[in-house]
């Protein structure tokens, strides 16, 4: 896309266009940093919503430490973007990818979970033939049931053999309560968080009574971030779909204090009946899956089908008023999986486009 687009009015855009309200994702990130770092938590987001290494440093100007990423070819990016302090918050398995660790030692510092030895003794065989010792941290199954070594005994014989393996350096521990995102009432929300950190905390523990430091203990995504920043032990927050704040979260885990960032602009193709609209941002360009959008400025007009190309909406009496050739924004339900059908970002401050980013991480899955 021609950066020619910069200074025109953002319904001249062509449609679809994934478009970011800049002043809106700012406050959401100064909110974010605020909150995370006021309470003497480090904020090392996770960018898989944006995978763009421009909003990352949005992010560390506003004082987070670097990123999280979940693979290694996302975290390639971002230190090609000039990021350095980087997690890679998922298990790194096979040779060629212990190899590109290595590789990303030179150019960054990054962090690498693991949950068994038989990642780690590997990576580290191969980190030690490079000259290099990426620091590696264990995920501790906090609930979520996903990956992540058990908590006790399992986790502390695991940084004992870590912390005695030559080529990487153990740096300390993680979990993500992600089962706990949409738990109701808040008070329910508040104390089961507060048990799976207390989890974490319990290892950390059992590790630092063995004399091994544990300097980095990380939990934390948006929907439950408000409450696992208040929960001592935590040392960093991953929390970073937050900063375009999508109706999964405010809708579906009770997120508050941001606002909606990320919308498609997406134009108006057909009108077949007086209350229905056809717009042309279809599954391609939305992923309605993990919760719906919402059309913006129309609250009477509601999704009922989308399919490849198209996106039906049936219309109340306030939004019958909207014709062929109209633009509407679609607020995006969930970020992370629409940004990758994107290959750029249209930065929008008031009505004009400031800039377009490319998503330098679109594509980057391995
Ligand atoms: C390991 C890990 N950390 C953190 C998060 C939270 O990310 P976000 O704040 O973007 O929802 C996730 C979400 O899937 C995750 O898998």
């Amino acid at each position: 896309m021609p950066q020619s687009v910069v200074g025109c009015q953002k319904l001249e855009l062509d449609t679809p266009a994934l478009c970011i309200d800049l002043d809106v994702m700012e406050s959401n990130i100064k909110s974010m940093a605020e909150y995370i770092i006021g309470q003497g938590k480090q904020w090392r987001p996770h960018e898989k919503c944006h995978k763009t290494p421009a909003i990352a440093h949005l992010q560390m100007r506003a004082g987070a430490i670097g990123v999280t990423c979940a693979k290694v070819s996302e975290a390639e990016v971002m230190a090609a973007g000039g990021v350095r302090d980087i997690l890679i918050a998922n298990m790194v398995v096979g040779p060629k990818k212990w190899e590109r660790v290595a590789s990303l030692c030179r150019s960054a510092d990054p962090i690498i979970a693991c949950d068994h030895y038989a990642q780690v003794e590997p990576l580290a065989e191969i980190c030690r033939k490079n000259g290099v010792a990426p620091r590696v941290i264990i995920e501790v199954n906090i609930g979520l049931d996903r990956v992540g070594s058990r908590p006790g005994r399992d986790t502390l014989e695991l940084a004992e053999g870590i912390s005695k393996l030559k080529g990487v350096r153990f740096a300390g521990i993680m979990g993500y309560e992600g089962h706990l995102l949409r738990v109701e009432p808040v008070e329910e929300k508040r104390a089961k968080i507060r048990e799976a950190m207390g989890v974490l905390q319990h290892c950390h523990d059992l590790i630092v009574g063995k004399g091994i430091n544990c300097d980095i203990v990380s939990a934390g995504g948006t929907g439950s971030y408000q409450f696992s920043t208040e929960c001592p032990g935590i040392t960093e927050l991953q929390a970073g779909g937050g900063i375009f704040a999508d109706p999964m979260y405010q809708k579906l885990c009770g997120v508050t204090g941001l606002k909606y960032a990320l919308t498609v602009l997406a134009t108006v193709v057909s009108r077949p009946m007086l209350e229905k609209a056809v717009l042309d941002s279809g599954r391609k360009t939305l992923n309605p899956d993990t919760c719906l959008p919402i059309i913006k400025g129309f609250p009477d007009a509601e999704i009922t089908r989308m399919s490849a190309e198209h996106c039906e909406l049936k219309l109340g009496g306030e939004s019958q008023r909207l014709k062929i050739g109209d633009k509407v924004e679609i607020i995006v339900g969930y970020a992370d999986f629409t940004t990758v059908l994107h290959d750029e970002f249209f930065g929008v401050r008031g009505d004009r486009v400031e800039v377009v980013w490319p998503i330098l991480g679109r594509g980057k899955i391995q």
